[in-house]
């Protein structure tokens, strides 16, 4: 699995439900790097898509415990446990690459079995936020391995940097 996230100077990713900023060029990288494959996301992280949309050109889990919960154009499940055959099933010659694409909940728990992370860091430390991802510059489990200019977006500073898991 890869995770792909946008984090400030403190790993911090969201704040009320909401990105903490919207790049838009990190957007359409996303988009480029997603397409044609899976994202996994939490049922708060479908909640804040446009319109509570899926993903275009994309296989869209949400994982919710909530057993009543359907959403046309999203395929569901009610717990990591049932993820994993899942994904074997719609995907048995791991053709597509699955990406872990929010929250901070979902990441947490599914950094376990990533081995790729697609970083988006923006060079600002949010005053509101109320949701992070483990930092990977202090897990000696991962090493950066690519590291792009600088760019910007009006005010806002950032990066992109790939990691790549070093040991399990
Ligand atoms: N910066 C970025 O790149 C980025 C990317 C994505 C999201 N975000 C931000 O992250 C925030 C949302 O993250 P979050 O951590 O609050 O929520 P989340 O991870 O998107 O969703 C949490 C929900 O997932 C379900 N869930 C979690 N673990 C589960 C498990 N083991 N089994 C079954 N269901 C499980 C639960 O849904 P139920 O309550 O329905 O049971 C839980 O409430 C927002 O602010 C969003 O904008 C940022």
């Amino acid at each position: 699995m890869n995770l792909i996230f946008a984090v400030d100077g403190n790993w911090k990713i969201g704040y009320n439900g909401q990105m903490l900023v919207e790049i838009e060029e990190d957007l359409h990288r996303f988009r480029r790097i997603t397409e044609g494959h899976m994202v996994i996301m939490g049922r708060k992280t479908m909640e804040a898509l446009p319109n509570q949309q899926p993903l275009e050109n994309r296989i869209n889990i949400i994982v919710t415990r909530n057993k009543e919960f359907t959403k046309e154009g999203f395929i569901i499940v009610n717990s990591l446990e049932d993820l994993f055959p899942l994904l074997k099933e719609i995907n048995p010659d791991k053709e597509m690459e699955v990406f872990v694409t929010g929250g901070g909940t979902i990441a947490r728990q599914l950094l376990l079995f990533c081995n790729k992370a697609y970083i988006t860091k923006i060079f600002r430390d949010f005053r509101n936020t109320d949701t992070f991802i483990p930092n990977l510059d202090l897990d000696p489990d991962w090493e950066m391995v690519e590291e792009s200019e600088v760019f910007r977006q009006d005010d806002i500073y950032y990066r992109y940097i790939d990691y790549k898991r070093v040991r399990w």
